[in-house]
């Protein structure tokens, strides 16, 4: 087991009507002038932004709100967000919705609490982050795991970039949990967000490390659990059960807890932004449509990592050799992508085939043009990632 560090210090409230704790919330983590950001009109539409309102008026909490933050959400509304946090002298941020309303809070506190640095600069690891101003959570969306994570995603749409900052500062004060808050979801989303939930858990899972008896077992606990109940709730999204179970485990396969020990891969996370920088695609479309191809060019590193996987989470039994197991697991990740309805590759995800100078310019790009490699299982350079890329592009 390798050296870590677990610090988790977001409050959950988690169940039904939670969202009527928010102003005591608030004021638990010193909040007392808020600035509530949300998306594109979802929670307007089902009435949570004005039941959120009416409990800070009740409260008697100051508030001012920034909406139309788009999926893939863009640096320049967090900049916006923040002229108008430091404007109304905000010392608290709600997010209302999912992870990208959650990472637009994050960068907008970021920047509330260090005017004067563009907060790209964060991003781009050309400063660094020692506060920010605490950020609470609404969640509406099991998916993105921000609302416990350390990380925030942004897209710099002037440079076509999107890019994620891990910091402990992007941990959440606190995250309410209400599974009900997620019933108007489209059946597309809830399928985004189960995929979403299962890569954050399998980007830690396939790595060199084998020696994290713990923790391999709570993430495969917390795969057959939401494979298990995704396949219930893609049928019924009004099921509470399983939308529960999704909510809590897309909160617990983000908070670090399913890779201490080891250092992760995060791979097929890095090939899949890179396909939402450049076509906006949904970010749970875009690991699925990866991860066939990246899965297929890595296994033969460590055939009995993914045997493991396929006996211990698809239950496929001993028979045959690493290999054989290997593949059938693999099979059945995809055969559960498919049922879904998410996309395992190029055409699916509805970009149809690419050039041989677009597949250049993506892996060029996913480099941080020519600056890093990626993944641990395999590292990735700029040729391999090519190759992982070409075989999605191949239908593979
Ligand atoms: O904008 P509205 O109208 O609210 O609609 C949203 C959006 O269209 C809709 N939605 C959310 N809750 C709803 C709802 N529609 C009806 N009823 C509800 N209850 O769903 C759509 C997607 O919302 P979004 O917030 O984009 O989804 P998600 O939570 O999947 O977040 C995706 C973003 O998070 C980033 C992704 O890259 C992407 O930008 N990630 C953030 C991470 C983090 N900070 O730790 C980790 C992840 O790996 C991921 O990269
Ligand atoms: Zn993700």
């Amino acid at each position: 087991m390798r050296n870590f560090t677990f610090y988790v210090p977001t409050e959950v409230e988690f169940g039904k009507d939670t969202e009527n704790k928010v102003a005591n919330l608030i004021k638990k983590h010193g909040g007392s002038r808020v600035l509530v950001v949300y998306g594109g009109g979802s929670a307007q539409k089902s009435g949570l932004l004005d039941r959120i309102y009416s409990r800070l008026k009740e409260g008697g909490i100051p508030y001012e709100s920034i909406g139309e933050v788009k999926p893939n959400p863009t640096l320049e509304l967090a900049r916006q967000g923040v002229m108008q946090a430091l404007a109304m002298k905000a010392d608290f941020i709600l997010a209302v919705g999912g992870g990208s309303v959650i990472d637009t809070a994050k960068g907008i506190a970021h920047g509330n609490a260090n005017p004067g640095i563009d907060i790209w600069d964060f991003w781009t690891v050309k400063a660094s982050l020692s506060r920010s101003t605490p950020v609470g959570v609404v969640l509406t969306i099991p998916a993105a795991g921000s609302e416990t994570s350390a990380s925030a995603v942004l897209t710099n749409t002037e440079i076509g970039q999107k890019r994620g900052l891990s910091s402990e500062y992007n941990r959440p004060a606190f995250a309410i949990l209400n599974p009900e808050l997620t019933f108007t979801l489209p059946v597309y989303q809830v399928a985004c967000g189960i995929t979403d939930i299962l890569m954050h858990t399998l980007d830690r899972y396939f790595v060199p490390e084998e020696d994290n008896e713990t923790t391999d077992a709570l993430a495969e606990a917390l795969l057959r659990t939401v494979i298990r109940n995704g396949a219930i709730a893609i049928k019924n999204t009004q099921d509470y059960q399983a939308m529960s179970e999704l909510m809590w485990c897309g909160s617990l396969s983000h908070n670090s807890i399913t890779g201490l020990g080891s250092r992760g891969d995060w791979a097929v996370h890095q090939l899949g932004h890179e396909l939402s920088a450049r076509f906006d695609v949904a970010h749970g479309a875009s690991l699925s449509a990866m991860w066939k191809s990246w899965a297929l060019y890595v296994y033969k590193a460590n055939p009995g990592r993914f045997a493991r996987y396929a006996q211990a989470v698809w239950g496929i039994g001993d028979a045959g050799d690493d290999e054989k197991k290997a593949l059938s697991g693999i099979d059945a990740t995809v055969a559960y992508f498919k049922s879904l309805g998410m996309p395992t590759n190029f055409k699916e995800l509805g970009i149809g085939t690419l050039t041989d100078a677009e597949l250049d310019e993506l892996a060029y790009r996913c480099t941080y043009f020519g600056a890093r490699t990626i993944g641990n299982l395999v590292v990735l350079d700029q040729k391999k990632i090519r190759d992982v890329y070409a075989l999605a592009n191949q239908g593979a």
